[in-house]
């Protein structure tokens, strides 16, 4: 059946046709297609808008070609979309009958409501896999609670903290990716079908039988929305931007950390590769690979907002061309939580240089002047003064850390205030001891050991709830 017959005179030209035709990527809505068509007939049927018989043969005809898969139809550009190549064929298969099954449907509504069919079942895995990586993290945090390292701001020494605490910090991110594409999914999980072109149909048709026969929870309430709308698709690929902003900054992340210079992790070789004239190489080129496809995330985010932005209402060609940027979106993000997840599971860190790099560069002074507030009863201000002063005069004479004591303090406090602290021995070096200074930030959310433990055990069950376990 030509569609072009009735209205248009010329055959569109090959170029043309190339230039519209949407088949390469409705690949991906060939089953959904099947469904919509089945459930929209079924319905007809039951309303007795079409014969029975009618009805009968045309469904299936449709369970025929779901079993024969995508390749029994004629998909060449000639045949604008996969919406015509399916009818064809069941025009092909049980003549001019076929016809009855667009009745009160266009493709207009027919293509919104397959691509939230698929949308829903890419979420559906891209949240199992976010709970996978979350999981994997949560062993790597378990085995590491113990493990110091030196937290950054500004990417300088800040202050002492753990593998653990840091490594729950991306689950806790991805906890929050997690959510947002479940909200998302709320949004995509509406069906469209039964809007027709734009304003429905004089046929009695029932909208929430097909939603029920397509699994959606709710149904679009208004047809003009129903066929123009692609802000779940701006909504969805704003959320997978967001989920690949975490991912890229893990990657990041590893990259620095597996330098010569930090030396904390050592990338797995399944995840490296190595130079072509640089024998000695090993290069992070998975996490690297990861940074860039989120740039790739980000510009379709922006495609698809701008083909959008200027749209009147009701169906416009244009929509078509977001599709392959939801998909592009899509399939980045699946294999970006998939395999930084596994290269993640296969880092090894260096426990000695987690504790080295803590204890090298003064990231305990924070604790230090905390003792002088709790010890002596002075504002925090002037203790920060204090140490500040102490730690830049032990830099100047190229003392390490460990150096200092209750007298040195002392030098620079009776300069400062015109008195001497007498700080306690010990507890001057218990505030300068990575290790300790960790243990005592047990206030929620901290890197005391029984705080991140009870971190893990929370994301734990959030796992397992999400997971259904
Ligand atoms: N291939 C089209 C798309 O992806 C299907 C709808 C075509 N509708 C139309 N009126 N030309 O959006």
């Amino acid at each position: 059946m030509n569609l072009r017959s009735g209205r248009l005179k010329d055959k569109m030209s090959h170029d043309a046709a190339d230039f519209t035709s949407s088949l390469d990527f409705d690949r991906r809505i060939f089953q959904a297609d099947i469904l919509c068509n089945h459930a929209h007939t079924t319905m007809l049927k039951e309303q007795g808008i079409i014969p029975s018989d009618d009805a009968e043969k045309i469904l299936q005809t449709l369970s025929k070609l779901s079993d024969e898969g995508i390749d029994a139809l004629k998909m060449d550009s000639s045949v604008e979309d996969i919406h015509m190549a399916l009818e064809n064929y069941v025009t092909d298969q049980i003549g001019e009958t076929a016809g009855f099954m667009h009745t009160g449907k266009s493709r207009n509504d027919q293509v919104a409501t397959d691509l939230r069919m698929v949308l829903k079942e890419e979420l559906e895995k891209i949240l199992a896999e976010i709970l996978d990586f979350i999981s994997n993290i949560l062993e790597l945090a378990e085995e590491n609670t113990e493990t110091i390292m030196v937290g950054y701001t500004h990417l300088q020494h800040a202050q002492p903290t753990t593998i653990a605490h840091h490594l729950l910090s991306y689950g806790y991110a991805l906890k929050r990716d997690y959510e947002r594409v479940q909200d998302a999914y709320k949004r995509v999980d509406m069906c469209p079908l039964g809007s027709a072109a734009l304003t429905t149909t004089s046929f009695p048709i029932n909208r929430d039988r097909t939603r029920e026969l397509l699994g959606f929870s709710k149904l679009m309430e208004n047809s003009i929305d129903g066929v123009s709308s692609r802000d779940f698709i701006a909504e969805t690929v704003s959320t997978l931007a967001i989920l690949s902003s975490t991912i890229s900054k893990i990657c990041e992340e590893m990259i620095i950390w597996s330098t010569y210079e930090f030396g904390l992790v050592e990338i797995d070789g399944q995840y490296a590769s190595t130079s072509s004239i640089m024998p000695q190489k090993k290069n992070p080129d998975v996490a690297e690979i990861a940074r860039a496809k989120t740039a790739g995330v980000y510009g379709e985010l922006i495609t698809i907002l701008t083909i959008i932005k200027s749209l009147p209402q009701s169906y416009n060609r244009d929509l078509q061309e977001l599709t392959p940027h939801l998909w592009n979106a899509v399939d980045s993000c699946h294999s970006m939580v998939n395999i930084i997840s596994d290269m993640l599971s296969s880092l090894k860190f260096n426990s000695e240089r987690g504790l080295e790099l803590a204890g090298a560069n003064f990231s305990t002074a924070t604790e230090l002047a905390d003792l002088i507030v709790k010890d002596k009863k002075l504002p925090f201000r002037v203790a920060h003064q204090i140490v500040g002063r102490t730690v830049s005069k032990a830099i100047e004479a190229g003392f390490k850390p460990s150096y200092i004591n209750p007298e040195y303090i002392d030098i620079v406090a009776h300069e400062l205030t015109g008195e001497f602290l007498l700080l306690d021995k010990e507890l001057v070096k218990q505030a300068l001891d990575p290790e300790k200074v960790v243990q005592t930030r047990k206030v929620v959310g901290g890197p005391a050991t029984a705080e991140v433990k009870e971190s893990i055990k929370q994301l734990r069950i959030f796992v397992q709830v999400e997971s259904g376990q």
